[in-house]
């Protein structure tokens, strides 16, 4: 998410030291070592596994376009507005935006997010998981949003959440299967069941849910994380916008940022649990992981609340040796931290139910970056332990965590484990320190770390800075040039992917302008050279990055073609500057899903 609801600086009140003051006392910064000599730090050499990436990189773009390498085709599969194919309906897009909140129920949602595919017969044939993270009501109603209606709350909140869509490569081309016993939608009221050790607390207990186990909705899934038995982890990251607050607020909703006002999303006006002052424990029942089950249509989504609650960019898997689970999560606002969840048991591969709950238990951690380049994961524990995970901020507060700038997608590398975490900017960041090298932070940097021993479960790792992004001559990239790293995905050939979110205030300005449009790149982690493989259209931010088991086929999700720093009430001004994908000058801009394929059916990446 790029729009300016996060813009306004940031809540962390603690002292806690910033990553930036450590790296400057190494020398890394004013020295102007380049990042060689950082990829050098020992213990992070990293065993590539995949053939050499050999695809033509592309050039920067300001075209209102998708481009891909010349031996490559991108298709557009999924849009939003376009019916899921569920049995119960298959209403199409209206391109005047006048389809009913029903009809949404049953469409694609607003801008697409983190993805996944789930094989139902290898790579031929599978699901697509995909969060739908945010609204533009602008373009999402006809009339604008100077009133609101319960019918406009519904279909706002029938627009956000996440799709289970199925897919099957027929021929030489991806389509949806319509109609699919697994096609659903799970939106802001989707029920959802509350698990871990939050689940049942008092703090998470409101007038319509007594017991506070079960709560309406999911939304703001950002980055997604996976699980070893198939499952799909949407993770809630800025809740915080659909919340207003009547009456004095608390430190402890401040400390999420909840605002009088709100910003402009008016669903309290007809659900009124979105007043956190009427509802003090409504908010306290988003921020969380939530675990779906894409092979069960039926299967209740379930919260699970031993992740903690933060503004969760997402929740990347990694699997130990002895199959105990690591999962490591950024908190995307700056200043805010990164944190690990180790699973007390391992996962079963032979039975599927026997993990069902596998992670309502474990430990949470907040890193702390140490001038060294060592670090720790400092264990959040306390007596009650499900206040410690509904004010996960405060419990990283009190343990000492290091403020980041702003902690967006992470992933671990599947073989070696290391681990590769994107910092998108900070321009607030006043000195640099360990793990966020430079002040202020306009372009970001991608960081790594190794556990101690390998260990997913360690409680010390040793980090360093992987690439710090920026226009030419402002970097410490090898290859081609990019600023505000976001999406990260490894895939199975071990070619790290990113994907790049400049804001549309910055983007194709002052020193952005040079790097154009977002872009998504390929990287062998182990040379550590960036290549330009996708620059997207007008406006947009790139995300959802993704390849099939067999390294065929990528889907890529395209997020807020045409968004502007201007009002977004108003739908012309997305429209003047993008009209992707269906370049209609009566349509709207329209978040997608992309296929993209070598023409001769060869490896992405070659
Ligand atoms: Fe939704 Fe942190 O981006
Ligand atoms: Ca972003
Ligand atoms: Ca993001």
């Amino acid at each position: 998410m790029s729009r300016n609801l996060r813009r306004p600086g940031h809540c962390n009140p603690s002292a806690n030291p910033t990553f930036e003051e450590v790296l400057a006392r190494r020398g890394f910064i004013k020295a102007g070592l380049g990042l060689a000599t950082l990829a050098a730090l020992p213990g992070c050499a990293t065993q590539g596994t995949r053939p050499q990436l050999s695809f033509i990189p592309i050039a920067p773009s300001n075209q209102d376009l998708l481009r891909v390498p010349a031996e490559y085709e991108a298709k557009v599969l999924y849009r939003w507005g376009d019916p899921i194919g569920a049995a119960a309906g298959m209403p199409a897009f209206r391109k005047d935006a006048s389809n009913s909140a029903a009809d949404q129920a049953l469409q694609a949602g607003m801008h697409h997010d983190g993805m996944n595919y789930f094989p139902l017969d290898g790579s031929r044939r599978g699901l697509l998981a995909m969060n739908h993270e945010y609204l533009d009501e602008g373009l999402l109603f006809p009339d604008g949003t100077k009133t609101w209606s319960a019918e406009k709350v519904m279909k706002a909140q029938h627009a956000v959440g996440a799709s289970v869509i199925e897919v099957s490569l027929e021929g030489s081309q991806w389509e949806v299967v319509r109609p699919s016993k697994y096609a659903r939608r799970i939106t802001a009221r989707t029920p959802i069941r509350i698990s871990g050790p939050a689940a049942g607390h008092p703090l998470m207990r409101t007038a319509n849910d007594p017991g506070g186990t079960i709560v309406f909705g999911t939304f703001a899934g950002c980055a997604h994380g996976w699980t070893p038995w198939g499952t799909y982890l949407t993770c809630e990251e800025n809740w915080h916008v659909y919340f207003v607050h009547s009456g004095q607020i608390s430190a402890e909703h401040q400390r999420y940022r909840i605002t009088a006002k709100g910003f402009n999303t008016r669903w309290y006006e007809h659900d009124e649990r979105f007043d956190a002052g009427r509802h003090p424990n409504e908010p306290h029942r988003f921020g969380w992981v939530v675990e779906i089950d894409p092979f069960d249509p039926d299967s209740l989504p379930v919260k699970r609340t031993a992740l903690g609650r933060i503004k969760h960019e997402g929740a990347a898997c990694s699997v130990g040796a002895d199959r105990r689970l690591a999962f490591y999560m950024g908190d995307d606002e700056a200043f805010e931290y990164i944190y690990k969840f180790v699973t007390d048991e391992p996962f079963d591969p032979a039975n599927r139910e026997k993990n069902r709950d596998l992670l309502d238990n474990g430990k949470l951690y907040v890193a702390r970056f140490n001038e060294d380049g060592s670090g720790d994961w400092l264990l959040l524990a306390g007596p009650d332990l499900g206040e410690v995970r509904v004010k996960t901020r405060q419990a990283a507060d009190a343990a000492g965590a290091t403020k980041m700038d702003r902690p967006e997608w992470i992933v671990p590398h599947p073989v070696t484990r290391e681990v590769y975490a994107s910092l998108t900017n900070n321009t607030a960041r006043k000195a640099p320190g360990p793990g966020n090298p430079r002040s202020p932070n306009p372009f970001g940097h991608i960081l790594r770390w190794r556990e101690e021993g390998g260990d997913v479960a360690a409680t010390r790792f040793h980090w360093d800075v992987f690439a710090l992004a920026g226009p030419e001559g402002k970097n410490g990239i090898k290859g081609d040039a990019f600023a505000c790293p976001d999406g990260l995905w490894i895939d199975s050939m071990g070619t790290l992917w990113v994907e790049t979110d400049i804001s549309p205030t910055a983007l194709n300005r002052g020193e952005f302008a040079p790097l154009g449009n977002n872009q998504a790149l390929a990287v062998d982690p182990a040379t550590g050279v960036f290549r330009r493989f996708l620059t997207g259209p007008r406006g947009c931010e790139i995300t959802g990055f993704h390849v099939t088991p067999d390294n065929r086929t990528a889907f890529v999700n395209i997020q807020h073609p045409g968004e502007t720093p201007g009002d977004r009430s108003n739908p012309d001004n997305p429209r003047a500057q993008s009209n992707w994908p269906d370049y209609d000058p009566d349509g709207r801009p329209r978040s997608a899903t992309v296929v993209i394929r070598r023409k001769d059916g060869g490896i992405i990446g070659t």
